[in-house]
């Protein structure tokens, strides 16, 4: 019996998400926040989960840190539903729309799991190439919208791993020719100091994601979704009873505790994002863009698999991009505190030198 067959054409057909495991002493790869929690409040935090009974399930749904995290963004407890991070919500979304040769638009380059969770689930991906300067190819996408009538876009706001945010009013275009939902994952929208969560109030078929992931809480999954009543109540129904653990709702309650340490953490990454920014500009032959993100994106005019090499040979790791097409030797880079974008900074240098 060949097993393989089972599975299904989408699912065979395609890699997966790999998140390589290589022993670094720099990780500056994933998009996660460089610092951890200062040993005070680390204390802290674990002398509360102490409390924790663990030999029961989790509250389902986590009601407390909804209803906290609503009053964080400025929604009605209704509008929100947590996810076991971002990821599993984009999956649910994937999972209870429509999907008999439905169509799910997404601009490309930009995160992969879009396209990955979509075709799982039994969705056509239709990808629309960025313009030359990363932004919207609008005329692109309403075309696409017009023939193809996507029942999801995914717009990442700012885009991995192109750093940058999209044009405000090309988005607006897109959900208002849009009759399926419209997704606006702000996972790095901490970082740019803007969020379209007001367009909200104007426009029903809008969803937008936030996460902590990137924010100093990888570890604890911890993802939302943010969208009208009506819609959160259906997709709630496909969400797993127990999907957030109790450990991690503590953890998400303790965040807004501390939000001030958390958003200082945040300026000192945007402060050290235009100093690494500065610093590669004077790098020849390497071209970073702009960021409104916890990561720089840049190409070089040389080929990155052999730099990306010598660099995780030096214990630092950045993610390489390289790929046939506009992202041609192109890497990202994600800030890292400040010894470590040194480290970076002089490794690269070295390498380049040679
Ligand atoms: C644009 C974007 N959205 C969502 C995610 C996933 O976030 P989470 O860790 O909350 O699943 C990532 C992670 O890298 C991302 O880059």
């Amino acid at each position: 019996m060949d097993l393989i067959t089972l599975i299904k054409k989408e699912v065979r057909e395609q890699e997966g998400y790999r998140a390589d495991i290589v022993p670094s002493r720099a990780k500056m790869d994933a998009n996660e926040s460089p610092f951890s929690l200062p040993s005070a409040l680390k204390k802290e935090l674990f002398d509360k989960m102490q409390n924790i009974s663990l030999n029961r399930y989790p509250e389902p749904g986590a009601p407390l840190i909804r209803k906290r995290f609503a009053g964080y963004y400025g929604v009605a407890d209704d509008m929100i539903m947590i996810g076991n991070g971002s990821d599993e919500l984009i999956q649910i979304l994937c999972t209870a729309l429509v999907n008999s040769s439905s169509v799910v638009m997404v601009p490309v380059p930009t995160f992969v799991m879009y396209k990955i969770i979509a075709s799982s689930s039994g969705h056509r991906v239709a990808e629309v190439p960025l313009s030359t300067s990363f932004d919207l190819d609008l005329p692109a996408m309403l075309s696409r919208i017009a023939e193809d009538a996507p029942v999801l876009t995914f717009l990442s706001y700012p885009n991995s791993p192109t750093s940058n945010c999209f044009s405000e009013k090309s988005i607006a275009t897109i959900i208002e020719a849009s009759r399926g939902i419209v997704v606006v994952d702000e996972a790095y929208g901490s970082f740019a100091g803007k969020t379209l969560l007001p367009l909200l109030k104007k426009y029903e078929n809008l969803v937008i994601l936030k996460t902590l992931s990137k924010v100093g809480l990888a570890a604890i999954r911890m993802g939302f979704l943010i969208g009208p009543p009506t819609l959160v109540r259906e997709l709630d129904k496909v969400r797993l009873p127990y999907n957030i653990n109790t450990l991690s709702q503590v953890a998400a309650g303790f965040y807004l505790d501390h939000i001030d340490t958390f958003l200082g953490q945040t300026g000192d990454i945007i402060a050290s994002r235009e100093e690494l920014l500065r610093a590669l500009e004077k790098i020849r032959g390497v071209h970073p863009y702009h960021s409104d993100a916890n990561f720089i994106f840049f190409s070089c005019d040389f080929d990155t698999d052999h730099i990306y090499s010598l660099l995780a040979q030096e214990g630092i790791l950045i993610k390489n991009l390289n790929s046939p097409g506009v992202l041609k030797n192109c890497m990202r880079v994600t800030v890292g505190n400040r010894e470590e974008n040194q480290e970076f900074l002089k490794t690269i240098k070295k390498i380049l030198l040679k």
